[in-house]
């Protein structure tokens, strides 16, 4: 475990971070909040308001001031993604792309010319970022792909083709950061990363997703037709794909574990207010034992989520110095949050009775887009696997 002297596992708020926590709570609540029930009704994409929490630096919250970003730390970007999922787990979701799969990466593992041409505008909130790894054929066993980049006779571009599925902002994303094959015979070795100009030719924009929950966040497939992309694209060498790939999910774990917790926090609040005002048999129903039980789980397991994400933010600001890997804290975080959002949402619908399951309240959103929290960025059956061939060192 990353426990030190100088650097306890569970991280204290700073004044900066409880001033953060204040404006995005603020801002979210009025901005965000009030609409997050008809975005999920239209499915629209929230350009208005992204556009102005990009003018808050809250696209590229860990990045560095001269990239464009807020230069703050990982337990600064879960305190906003928790305020934001509370108001609207679309924006959220996001806004989790944009932080930490995509301006992660860059941060992380490009050039200084790709910083400038790619992290510094996402940073800043002026473009949209999309992180493509996913494909019709290959969901959790990330390393089997079936889309190829091919170096040209030039060496100067790679051609690719192929049809990737279910990318985040896809529908909107000016830039995407691709995962494909570059030589299938070494597997997931063979794997390479690159930088995508949407507005080139060879790059379109597939099947739009008709989604269960996060409506408003816009998913689609992409689909390469000869695409060239030059060679100062690609991000690390050839063969890095897989390892990239997989370091920035261990930071977009934390992302949607603090998302999971923002959605649970929202319906557990509504559940609160609920069991003290609605009567039955004569009393509030929040003095039966049986909402008491459901109450004090809910909180308790949220709070344990808390505890898990605040270890996971200290165990990635430890790496950064040490280098060392935080995967397991990460996916113990998104776990054990993503499970307990799907469960307080389910108790708050199952409190609040026919009213939880009416489209008159947002409850029923909240248990909707609780859902994903289970199977995005790794479903729990892949965290499960993570956490466990960790602790048996299988890995
Ligand atoms: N960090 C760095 N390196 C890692 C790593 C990590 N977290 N995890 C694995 N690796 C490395 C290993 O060390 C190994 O390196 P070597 O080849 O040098 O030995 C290599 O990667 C292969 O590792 P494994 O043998 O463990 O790989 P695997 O094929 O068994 O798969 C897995 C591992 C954990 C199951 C992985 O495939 C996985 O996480 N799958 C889930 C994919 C996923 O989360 N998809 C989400 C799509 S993105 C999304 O949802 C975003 C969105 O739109 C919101």
């Amino acid at each position: 475990m990353l426990e030190t002297a100088d650097q306890p596992i569970i991280p204290h708020l700073t004044e900066e971070h409880r001033q953060l926590q204040r404006l995005v709570r603020e801002f979210a609540q009025r901005e965000i909040a009030p609409i997050a029930g008809a975005l999920d009704e239209s499915g629209e994409f929230p350009t208005d308001t992204i556009r102005k929490l990009g003018a808050m630096g809250l696209m590229g919250i860990e990045v560095a001031e001269e990239y464009g970003g807020a230069g703050m730390d990982t337990l600064a970007y879960a305190l906003a993604m928790i305020e934001i999922a509370k108001a609207d787990a679309s924006h959220s979701t996001i806004i989790s792309v944009n932080n930490s799969l995509y301006c992660h990466a860059l941060d992380r593992f490009g050039t200084e010319a790709q910083k400038q041409r790619y992290l510094v505008p996402v940073a800043s909130g002026e473009k949209i970022a999309a992180y493509s790894l996913t494909e019709p054929m290959s969901g959790s066993d990330a390393g089997t792909m079936a889309s190829r980049a091919v170096l040209d006779e030039s060496g100067k571009y790679y051609v690719i083709n192929g049809r990737k599925s279910w990318v985040t902002s896809a529908p909107v994303a000016d830039v995407v950061l691709l995962f494909t094959m570059t030589d299938p015979a070494l597997k997931h070795k063979g794997v390479s990363a690159f930088l995508i100009d949407t507005d080139r030719p060879g790059f379109m924009r597939g099947k739009t997703e008709p989604k269960l929950g996060i409506r408003a966040s816009a998913t689609s497939e992409i689909v390469f037709e000869d695409y060239r992309c030059p060679v100062e694209n690609r991000l690390g060498a050839p063969g890095d794909g897989f390892k990239i790939a997989m370091t920035v999910l261990d930071a977009g774990r934390i992302g949607i574990a603090a998302q999971a917790l923002g959605i649970a926090e929202a319906a557990y609040e509504a559940a609160l207010t609920y069991a003290r005002q609605r009567h039955a048999f004569g009393s509030p129903i929040g003095s039966f034992q049986m909402i008491q039980q459901k109450i004090a789980d809910m909180k308790t397991r949220i709070e344990a989520s808390r505890l898990l994400i605040y270890q996971a933010c200290a165990a990635k600001e430890r790496s950064k110095l040490t280098g060392e890997r935080y995967t397991t804290e990460a996916s113990m975080a998104k776990l054990f949050a993503s499970e307990t959002a799907a469960f307080v949402t389910d108790e708050t619908l199952q409190i609040h009775g026919g009213m939880g399951y009416s489209k008159e309240l947002p409850i029923e959103r909240y248990y909707r887009d609780a859902r994903i929290t289970r199977i995005y960025e790794g479903t729990s059956e892949i965290q499960r696997m993570v956490i466990a061939r960790h602790e048996l060192s299988l890995r």
